[in-house]
């Protein structure tokens, strides 16, 4: 089976016509599916993308969101409004729970959340989600947006909890998921580990690292790809916007996806048995 794997599209910064030719391609590449990492747009047309997506593919739209989705909007709306796509072919991940896409590989996804755990947690950049997505904002006080750092518990606090819901949601449609014999595909927006924490050829910084890492879903899948040795784990993350690939464990590994705000692109993911093979369109 091959699917095609696109994340941090950010359509809201994309010319139409190199949308049409994103969805061309997908479409030649002779794919059973688009797997869709999350940051495909901003609140406001979120919906409007992924139905027009849905149109022109007609193909099965497994994705997550990111937290660029959440822009201008509070993240509880947002979450509703995509859990009720009348879409049959519209497949937000942690509302599907685990699907089977062959008879050995299994998908499951959450997009995670920066949920300030690794890294510099006393001075780490704000980003514009503290400020753009109403549930964050309100935590931000004035001092940090003046130094550009946040030093302030509220927020952190409120971080913390959004990763742990993402791991408490993913958790068991993963465990449903890890059986024995059984290749795991687990489609997320943030990466899980600092290992795989890609920005321009290197591991982001340290003050970079609290919003750009999900701890709470990093350790999630540590501790059941050693409880199921006999389970293998793969995991899609984008978000850091560069490329890299990590080992974590033996039966767990991480990519990581380059991308560039104002160009839409795509890569294949082939299952051929239990083996995930990344590879250019
Ligand atoms: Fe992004
Ligand atoms: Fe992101």
């Amino acid at each position: 089976m091959r699917l095609a794997w696109a994340t941090d599209l950010h359509l809201d910064s994309v010319e139409r016509s190199d949308v049409d030719r994103f969805c061309s391609d997908v479409l030649a590449s002779d794919v059973a599916g688009l797997l869709l990492g999350g940051d495909i747009s901003q609140a406001r047309d979120l919906v409007h993308w992924l139905e027009f997506l849905d149109s022109q593919l007609e193909l099965p739209i497994y994705f997550v969101l990111g937290n660029h989705d959440y822009y201008g909007s509070d993240i509880s709306a947002v979450r509703c409004r995509v859990a009720g796509l009348a879409s049959p072919t519209l497949l937000w991940l942690p509302s599907t729970g685990c699907l089977t896409l062959t008879e050995n590989v299994v998908l499951v996804g959450h997009g995670g959340w920066g949920d300030c755990r690794i890294g510099d947690t006393d001075n780490f950049e704000i980003l514009t989600d503290y400020l753009a997505i109403r549930d964050l904002s309100e935590t931000v006080e004035r001092q940090d947006l003046l130094t550009g750092f946040s030093v302030r518990a509220p927020l952190r606090q409120r971080l913390a909890s959004l990763g742990d819901d993402a791991a408490g949601t993913l958790r068991p449609h993963l465990l449903e998921a890890a059986q024995p014999g059984k290749t795991v595909l687990v489609l997320t927006h943030v990466p899980p580990y600092r290992e795989s924490c890609w920005h321009r050829g290197r591991i982001s910084d340290e003050t970079w690292l609290p919003g750009f890492t999900c701890r709470a879903v990093g350790d999630l899948l540590t501790e059941v790809a050693a409880e199921i040795p006999e389970s293998k784990f793969t995991v899609l993350c984008g978000h850091s916007h560069g490329t890299g690939y990590v080992r974590m464990q033996d039966n767990l590994e991480v990519y990581t996806a380059e991308a560039e705000y104002g160009r839409v692109f795509f890569r294949i993911v082939e299952l051929i048995g239990r083996e995930v093979a990344l590879r250019a369109p």
